[in-house]
């Protein structure tokens, strides 16, 4: 499919649920940023030179790339990204809002020490069981703790359960309405120095020019105004995949 009709098809098929839509280099797998000026050869390049995709995680990526909501999975050089961000503030506890295959998840997982934990949200039983059989062969089954039911049930459990300022990193990445929501949940989750990564912060480019009526791009247009003036945190907002906004806890 070209580009531009994939992104219609995606337009279309994707807003109304979840999700992301970006191009995709298919030879690669791997996606490239609708918001960045770089051309597919760059990108290339960048890839060429700095993906390390671990084996295992290669391997869940092809076999998601085989679903038919591949699309929503996270681009592998943002999650490369994420994964260098939670060792270096040494992450042992991790939420993972919206599972799919698990791509992240496991990717997160990966870098935690043995007795880290990945909370998983999830609502779809039939995505994040495409995982399952990675999680084991990686050897970090026993890091996640997949919870199938709505994020924002699992975030107050985790609240009430006395877990609040115990988190390192979380990564916002489920239905785009319920993002301010799942950022203020988050934000009484992570200790001070975590991080909260908020995924598809552009939206392929639609936070530009909010449609009437398009409550998920109003949403991720109303949270990104709200975050650039949020005293509780220090930012950063990246072109890398569809957008990404890391809001570092004061
Ligand atoms: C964009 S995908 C997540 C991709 C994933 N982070 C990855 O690493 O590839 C969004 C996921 O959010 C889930 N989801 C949608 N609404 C949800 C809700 N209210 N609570 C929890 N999960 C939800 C969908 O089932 C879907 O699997
Ligand atoms: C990237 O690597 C592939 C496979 O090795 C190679 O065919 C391609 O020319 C490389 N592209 C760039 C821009 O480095
Ligand atoms: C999961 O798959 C089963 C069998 O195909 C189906 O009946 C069920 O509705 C699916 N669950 C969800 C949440 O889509």
């Amino acid at each position: 499919m070209a580009p531009d009709l994939k992104n219609v098809f995606c337009i279309f098929f994707f807003l109304a649920l979840t999700g992301k839509c970006r191009l995709k280099i298919t030879s690669g797998g791997i996606s490239k940023s609708h918001a960045g000026a770089n051309d597919d050869q760059l990108m290339q390049y960048v890839f060429n030179n700095s993906l390390r995709e671990p084996p295992v995680l290669e391997k869940l990526r092809l076999k998601t790339l085989e679903h038919r909501w591949y699309i929503m999975m996270v681009a592998s050089d943002q999650a490369q990204l994420m994964a260098n961000l939670a060792k270096l503030i040494k992450a042992k506890k991790a939420i993972e809002i919206g599972v799919y295959t698990g791509y992240n998840a496991l990717n997160i997982a990966l870098v935690l020490p043995d007795d880290g934990r990945v909370v998983g949200c999830d609502i779809n039983e039939n995505y994040t069981n495409i995982g399952q059989p990675f999680f084991e062969e990686a050897g970090v089954n026993h890091k996640l703790d997949i919870r199938i039911q709505p994020a924002l049930k699992t975030l107050d459990e985790l609240l009430a359960a006395g877990e609040a300022e115990t988190f390192d990193f979380v990564f916002i990445d489920a239905d785009k309405q319920n993002y301010d929501n799942y950022y203020e949940k988050s934000l009484q989750l992570v200790r001070k120095g975590g991080i909260i990564a908020i995924d598809n912060v552009l939206w392929s480019g639609r936070v530009l020019n909010p449609a009437e009526g398009d409550l998920s791009t109003q949403s991720l247009h109303n949270l990104n105004k709200k975050l650039y003036k949020d005293e509780r945190i220090d930012l950063s907002m990246l072109t890398v995949g569809d957008g990404l906004t890391l809001a570092f806890k004061r």
